[in-house]
Formats: C-alpha cells, sequence, structure tokens
C-alpha cells in the first residue's frame, strides 16, 4: 500500500479537517507529520462542531489509528485539554492514537521565548499563533530539544530543567517579563498524563501497516505557502508543510507516496503578517470574511481574504506533485455578482509574471484578474459534480486547465455531508 497525503496548499487553513474526517472511513490509519498546536482543523458533523490542534481529524472515527509523528512538536498541556474534549463527547484517545516517541516536546519557556520573539521584532513581526513553534522547532534543529519518548527516562526532570535554565538566560537577554510557575505545574502534569498514552516509534507502525496493506492517510498542517523553504520567507511556519514533510515526519521512503490531496479555497485567507498579493482591503473582502466565517479557529484572529490566486496554486501544485486538487468553500462565492480570479502579477518594473519568484515575494505586486459570472445560492448540495451548477462547474473548468490537476472533491458547507465527489 501506499500513503496518500493530503496537503493545504495556501496559508492554512483550508478546510483539511473537514476533509480528512470525510475521508478517514476509507483509510485505516490518519497520521499528522508536521506542526503543531498552531494548527486549527475543524470538523463539523451530527450538529458539533470541533477543533483539532495536534491529534489526527480520524480521531471521530473508532475503527481509524490514529498516530502523531515524529515531525509534529506537542504541547502536553493543550494535548491534555484536547483529550479532554474529545471525552466529553464521549471518543477515548487512549482507544486510537498513538504518539512518536520522536516527537518534539514544546515547554513552557518555547511558548514564552515566541511571545519574546515576537515583541522584539516590533512591526515585523510574524504574526505567529505563539504556541511555541518557531523556538521548539528551533531546539531540534540546534540539536538541544527534548522529545516525547524522554519523558519515560528517569532523569526527565533534569534534562528539562537543564533545558529550562538556557532558555531563561535567553529570556534575561531580552528583557523579557514572564510568569513560570503556574506553566511549569501544568506541564509536568501534563507530561505525567502523556506517559499513559501508547508512545512508539511511529516510523516502524507507519511501514510495517503499509507492508500490512493498510491503507494510511497523512494529514497535513497549515499550507504550502507557510513552509519554512518554499513559503513567504520569513513569514512562514518553522517545519516543512509540504509533501516531502510527510516523509521526514513519519519516516516513509518518497517511494510510498500515492495520491497527493492538494485542498485550497476557492478564494484565498491569510491570518498573520506577509505578502498576500490578492488582498482585498474594501467592502468585498469584508464580505467574504463575514459569509466566510474566517476567523482563525486557533487564535479567532480576523482573517485577511482575497481572491483565488492562481500562480500561487500551481506554485504549490508543482512542489508538490498534487495529484487530486479538492476545492473548499464554493458556497461561500454564491454570494457575490462577480468573481475574481488572479492569473498574473505586474511587478513594479513593469514586468508581467505567473512565479513566485524570490524577487516578486519581496515587492508589491499588482494582480492581473479575470472575472467569472458566479453562481446562485443553492437550497440542496448536489449529489454529483456533474450536478453542480452550471458557472461553478465553469469556474472548476478554468482552474483545472490553468493548473492541469483534475478537481475531483467540491465542498459546498462545513458539514461532512456537504461534500460532492
Ligand atoms: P483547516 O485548518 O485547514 O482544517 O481549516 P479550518 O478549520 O481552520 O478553517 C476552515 C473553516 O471553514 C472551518 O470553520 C470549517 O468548518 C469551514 N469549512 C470547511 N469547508 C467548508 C465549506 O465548503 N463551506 C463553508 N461554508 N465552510 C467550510
Ligand atoms: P492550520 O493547520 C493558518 C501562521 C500564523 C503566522 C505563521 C507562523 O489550521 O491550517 P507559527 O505559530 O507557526 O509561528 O505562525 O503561520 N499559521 C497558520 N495560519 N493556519 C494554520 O494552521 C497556521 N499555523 C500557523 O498565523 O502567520
Ligand atoms: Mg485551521
Amino acid at each position: 500500500m501506499k500513503v496518500d497525503i493530503l496537503l493545504g496548499l495556501q496559508w492554512g487553513d483550508e478546510g483539511k479537517g473537514k476533509i480528512v474526517d470525510f475521508l478517514a472511513p476509507k483509510y485505516n490509519v490518519v497520521a499528522r507529520f508536521q506542526g503543531g498546536p498552531n494548527a486549527g482543523h475543524t470538523l463539523e458533523f451530527d450538529g458539533i462542531k470541533h477543533v483539532l490542534h495536534q491529534i489526527p481529524s480520524g480521531i471521530f472515527r473508532k475503527s481509524i489509528s490514529n498516530i502523531i509523528g515524529n515531525g509534529v512538536v506537542l504541547d502536553p498541556v493543550i494535548f491534555k485539554d484536547e483529550v479532554h474534549q474529545l471525552e466529553k463527547l464521549k471518543v477515548d484517545p487512549k482507544k486510537n492514537l498513538q504518539i512518536s516517541k520522536k516527537a518534539q516536546l514544546i515547554l513552557p519557556t518555547h511558548r514564552i521565548l515566541d511571545a519574546a520573539y515576537e515583541t522584539a521584532k516590533g512591526e515585523d513581526k510574524i504574526g505567529s499563533t505563539l504556541k511555541g513553534i518557531g523556538p521548539t522547532y528551533q531546539d531540534k534543529i540546534g540539536r538541544l530539544g527534548l522529545r516525547v519518548g524522554d519523558i519515560l527516562l528517569p532523569d526527565f526532570i533534569d534534562r528539562y530543567n537543564t533545558l529550562r535554565d538556557k532558555h531563561v538566560e535567553t529570556l534575561k537577554f531580552l528583557k523579557f517579563d514572564y510568569e513560570l510557575e503556574e506553566a511549569e505545574k501544568m506541564f509536568l502534569e501534563a507530561i505525567k498524563y502523556l506517559s499513559e498514552f501508547d508512545l512508539i516509534d511511529s516510523e516502524y507502525i507507519v511501514n510495517q501497516k503499509l507492508k500490512n496493506n493498510q491503507s494510511i492517510l497523512a494529514e497535513g498542517a497549515q499550507g504550502s505557502l507557510l513552509d519554512i523553504d518554499f513559503g513567504s520567507y520569513p513569514f512562514v511556519t518553522s517545519s516543512n508543510t509540504m509533501v516531502a514533510g510527510a516523509c521526514t515526519g513519519l519516516g516513509i521512503p518518497p517511494s510510498s507516496v500515492g495520491e497527493v490531496y492538494g485542498i485550497f479555497k476557492s478564494y484565498c485567507t491569510r491570518v498573520g503578517s506577509g505578502p498576500f498579493p490578492t488582498e482585498l482591503h474594501d467592502g468585498i473582502g469584508e464580505k467574504l470574511r463575514e459569509v466566510g466565517h474566517e476567523f482563525g479557529a486557533t487564535t479567532g484572529r480576523p482573517r485577511r481574504t482575497g481572491w483565488l490566486d492562481l500562480p500561487a496554486l500551481k506554485y504549490s501544485v508543482m512542489i508538490n506533485g498534487v495529484t487530486q486538487l479538492f476545492m473548499m468553500k464554493a458556497d461561500i462565492l454564491g454570494f457575490f455578482d462577480e468573481i475574481k480570479v488572479c492569473t498574473e502579477y505586474k511587478l513594479a518594473n513593469g514586468e508581467v509574471t505567473d512565479q513566485l519568484s524570490y524577487e516578486m515575494l519581496s515587492q508589491e505586486v499588482e494582480p492581473i484578474y479575470k472575472s467569472f459570472e458566479s453562481w446562485s445560492e443553492f437550497s440542496k448540495v448536489p449529489g454529483s459534480l456533474d450536478e453542480l451548477p452550471y458557472q461553478l462547474k465553469k469556474y472548476i473548468r478554468y482552474i483545472e486547465q490553468e493548473v492541469g490537476v483534475p478537481i475531483t472533491v467540491v465542498s459546498m458547507g462545513p458539514d461532512r455531508t456537504e461534500t460532492v465527489s
């Protein structure tokens, strides 16, 4: 068997949680491979709306094994709270969740450092979710980090104290005020709680499952335009959100990658700072935010909104080798009379390009648009792609032709059932 990978192609919040939950019945395993509690993946079904941050979106399906891979940075305090929220919904993650011993731990001081670095950046801040993501990956790469498996070692507390003291020194240097006592107490309690879970060498489990013909869906967090290498650096997250991140974040060879599902909204949103060529600062942008309920699932921040950006979509499809496209929130564009799609960018020197080059991402650009007629609102979600409104089919066909990849799923609402394939 192969591992199918689902990733966001824009700046995150494309609807990954909804689609993983929708696809999950086809799979034996759902595995998260990168990111941490900066993610907020929303699932809606049976009148329940639930937001997951670190736990894979297959958790509501009892028959599915869920794995948090080594590429993830895990906050034990948020994890404990996530599990408690699930227990209220009669879901017991102790039964169908395993966690890699090689995943990195987010310490309370990582979160404080995140805030200190952002404060020091002033107007140039990244707009981080302040969950400690950057500092934790920094310690991973710096070979200083603590991993989930370390919590089982007899000298874990000594290791924790050593790393915390390093952070405290840095915070002194940054002259940043903070409270640690309560956060540290909660962290140590949460560590104890975490040790009751099934902590595994997930690379062995995943590869064994593949050998045993089990189907695996890898769930990405964030989106390709937030990738540490290929996103709009430095306004990115600190992990590889692209397809290669699934290999390093789960321990699977590239040859085991099957379908690459690329998910995008029928328009664009971004939270946090950084370039956003098609951003709308007018009433249309405001309306997109209102009808699309574009407020962060993790931080509640209003999302910046704009029209679909085709050059950016093509770029993400290229670096990920996307084999199928899933278009989300098609219902939202039905509230507008005219819809626009950016086809190219005009640079300051007058040059026209459809590439997200180093130069393009470091300057103001003028998007060049193509207009489409909208589809009217619909009373019932169609049963098949063929039955979609004519104007929506035209919009889909145009994107498919431009990008060169078929759109095989169209989402028409937040609920699991509002999905056309
Ligand atoms: P993720 O981070 O990629 O999982 O996406 P988020 O959960 O952060 O944001 C997507 C939001 O859009 C959530 O509130 C979803 O419930 C909602 N959503 C997903 N698909 C659709 C759709 O097709 N139509 C509408 N109206 N909402 C959707
Ligand atoms: P999901 O998985 C949208 C953004 C932040 C900020 C930048 C860096 O729900 O799509 P970080 O906390 O990683 O230091 O923030 O990345 N960001 C996201 N934006 N969706 C997410 O996750 C995000 N995770 C991080 O807003 O601009
Ligand atoms: Mg989200």
